[in-house]
């Protein structure tokens, strides 16, 4: 399973790649937002640093940017998406998962800009998605369980219905807005190609409390060994 950052922070997404090698980026308005950036110089400063590490290709290093979430018609989502794209190739688009998203998807994939339908919080969303032929598909695996729903099924029977019909790792799930070391596991358990975290969760999924416990009594032993 892949690791992305959910960050739109060019000094976390390097850390994130040079020190726990990440495998792509998501950003939203939220991100861009918070990385104190106008949007287009977000996006250009990501785009730059990709060159300078030779990181070029969707296929190598996907960075996922939303479109201005104003934007309700497919036309217009079409016609944002090309300026967005244009910027570089590691770009992929997110369009919210509406029907004018959906068709504006399908119209992108037709012309070879690949995109991330986001925002889905149903099964029955993420179906056509893959049969136009996404790239990505990003539902939200922690809004789900912060409403009470059950999010390691919400996963599994997405994963059980691309395999189902073929889809399976041709439009790559990622589940987006992780909040939780657990809801890692569970992902992976289900089978998802992606998980998209902010650096905190990533760090507090490697940490626990029985490890740091363990090397205080592994040095208390160290320290009590006949020298
Ligand atoms: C995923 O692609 C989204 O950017 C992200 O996970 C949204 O959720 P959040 O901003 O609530 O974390």
């Amino acid at each position: 399973m892949k690791y992305f950052l959910d960050s739109a922070k060019l000094d976390e997404i390097r850390e994130a790649y040079h020190t726990f090698g990440i495998d792509g980026v998501t950003t939203n308005p939220k991100h861009i937002m918070n990385s104190g950036k106008p949007f287009l110089t977000a996006i250009h400063d990501i785009a730059d640093w990709i060159r300078e590490e030779g990181l070029e290709g969707k296929e190598v290093f996907p960075v996922s940017v939303e479109i201005d979430p104003y934007i309700e018609k497919a036309d217009e989502m079409v016609e944002a998406a090309r300026k967005i794209s244009a910027i570089s190739d590691n770009f992929v688009i997110k369009i919210p998962c509406t029907p004018d998203g959906i068709a504006a998807a399908r119209a992108l994939e037709n012309e070879g800009i690949r995109t991330n339908v986001t925002l889905v919080f149903t099964t029955s969303q993420a179906i056509l998605p893959a049969k136009n032929g996404s790239l990505f598909v990003s539902p939200f695996i922690g809004w789900k369980e912060a409403n009470g729903e059950d999010g390691k099924q919400y996963i599994a029977d997405i994963v059980q219905i691309y395999k189902n019909y073929g889809f399976y790792g041709k439009t790559q799930i990622i589940c987006a807005a992780v909040r939780t070391g657990r809801q890692i596991a569970d992902c992976a358990i289900a089978g998802a190609d992606i998980v998209t975290a902010g650096m905190a969760v990533y760090k507090d999924a490697m940490t626990h409390p029985y490890t740091r416990q363990g090397i205080e009594n592994f040095r208390n032993a160290w320290d009590n060994t006949a020298k």
